[in-house]
């Protein structure tokens, strides 16, 4: 059986038995999906033979690259020792206690202790529950709405897609869940008025905050929820006065700050968590992705004292848990992923080097025809791609030309997303000169083809 025979019979395999998340199962029925076999550092090979650089990290997951035999070697020997065992009922095991010990000391301020799952919406599904729990143990169980941002991605599950403001996630949730509400999300670029200016909109889009808390009642609000930086959203970065407003509305109406950090964590802004590097002082933050670099499933959120302190005062289970909450194998993998990041020094590299590399590299674009606007904070990117540059006007039919580019950036050995047009990266923290530059040339191969498919779209 030759390769090529097996990869023709797996996408003919996967499209008749396998149902794909987030995916047009019509299109997918004709089209079939793209085997990918191998992965090395960051590059990744599909099933014929093609190898191309992964400017998404997988999904926003590898932070340390693919195939690590280290991590594989920790796993082996974890299955080796205790495969399995969970942790209800009183019962642990070393690497989830080294691991949430280990946590501990990485968050920020004084959230101390974590609570595991196997998935970022398992983790933000775990938030909603302990919030509205932690206010009934304070006396205070009207608190229960959760304001969140429109567009924002807290994951599938029914309770963090309703927390998450995404209107096609929505339209399929047969209800949305009551008890959410969701503010502007603060992207400059698509949603400020003409002539305002980036601090000017921070400052408005925070204080869509405090509308929302006295139009619902603060007696009423539990939290506000929040990625640090919008990601699947398209890489939604908040201008500066953003945050800082924010915790000052947070802090006035004694609400509970939860980050989302799903994507943001482990260093993909230069930090550990971007709560340190926007000054943020949540009282929860859910993780999950790169907390592995994606080797295994383990998400979690890390609570506060004061969160801890209401749980722990109260004589009786909370009835809530997972068969798999802090698995040993993948604590173990965790464990060494978090070892290799220190090791490799990586977060000071992101922001001494790979950060910068990566906005020099995205500014060599700003002026093609195609692109709107390009940002990036640390290792998340973005490139806007509009029909008319002057006036922000989008293409027809968004998406399409989003689509277009994705492909041509795939023919062009390189990964990158489109959140509609808006092609977004995540590279691994690990990408050298050699890397940038191979991202620089296919980018700009990319768009240009791109540009040649929609030429007669764009405004004169
Ligand atoms: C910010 C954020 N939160 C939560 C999730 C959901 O994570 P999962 O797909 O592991 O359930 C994601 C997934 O991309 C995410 O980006």
């Amino acid at each position: 059986m030759t390769n090529e025979y097996q990869s023709a019979q797996l996408t003919e395999l996967d499209a008749l038995h396998h149902l794909h998340p987030f995916t047009n199962h019509k299109a997918l029925r004709t089209g079939g999906a793209r085997v990918m076999v191998r992965g090395d550092g960051p590059y990744i090979w599909d099933s014929e033979g093609k190898r191309v650089l992964d400017g998404m990290s997988g999904l926003w997951t590898a932070n340390i690259g693919h195939s690590r035999k280290e991590l594989a070697e920790a796993a082996y020997q974890q299955m080796l020792e205790l495969p399995y065992y969970n942790t209800f009922f009183r019962t642990t095991h070393r690497p989830v206690v080294v691991l949430s010990r280990k946590l501990a000391e990485l968050a920020p301020g004084n959230l101390n202790q974590v609570f595991f799952g196997s998935s970022g919406s398992e983790s933000n599904d775990t938030a909603i529950r302990l919030i509205r729990h932690y206010w009934v143990l304070k006396g205070e169980p009207k608190r229960r709405i959760i304001i969140s941002r429109k567009n924002a991605y807290h994951g599938s599950t029914i309770a963090a897609g309703s927390m998450g403001g995404m209107a096609h996630v929505h339209s399929q949730s047969y209800p949305v869940y009551e008890g959410f509400r969701h503010i502007i999300d603060p992207y400059w670029y698509g949603e400020a008025e003409d002539g305002e200016q980036p601090q000017a909109f921070g400052l408005r889009a925070a204080r869509a905050l405090e509308d929302e808390i006295l139009a619902v009642g603060p007696e009423n609000v539990a939290a506000f929820a929040a990625e640090p930086v919008q990601g699947a959203g398209g890489v939604k970065i908040a201008p500066a006065s953003y945050w800082p407003e924010v915790q000052r509305i947070v802090d006035k109406y004694g609400i509970l700050l939860l980050a989302d950090e799903v994507i943001t964590g482990f260093g993909r802004l230069g930090t550990w968590f971007a709560s340190e590097h926007y000054g943020m002082r949540p009282n929860l933050i859910t993780f999950a992705k790169a907390v592995t670099s994606g080797y295994l499933p383990l998400s979690g959120i890390i609570v506060d004292d004061e969160i801890v302190a209401a749980v722990t005062g109260y004589d009786e289970d909370f009835h809530h848990g997972y068969t798999f909450s802090g698995h040993p194998v993948s604590c173990a993998v965790a464990l060494k992923n978090l070892e290799i990041i220190e090791r490799e020094k990586l977060i000071p590299r992101v922001r001494e080097y790979s950060g910068p590399a990566l906005a020099k590299l995205l500014a060599k674009f700003a002026d093609h025809p195609l692109v709107g606007e390009v940002r990036s904070v640390g290792l998340l990117g973005a490139i806007e791609l509009v029909a008319d540059k002057r006036t922000r006007r989008r293409f027809a039919d968004p998406g399409r030309v989003g689509m277009i580019c994705r492909e041509h950036f795939f023919r062009e050995g390189f990964i990158m997303r489109a959140v509609f047009d808006t092609m977004v990266t995540a590279p691994p923290l690990i990408w050298t000169e050699t890397q940038f530059d191979e991202a620089e040339a296919a980018i700009g191969r990319a768009l240009d083809l791109t540009l040649k498919d929609v030429a007669g779209e764009l405004a004169a």
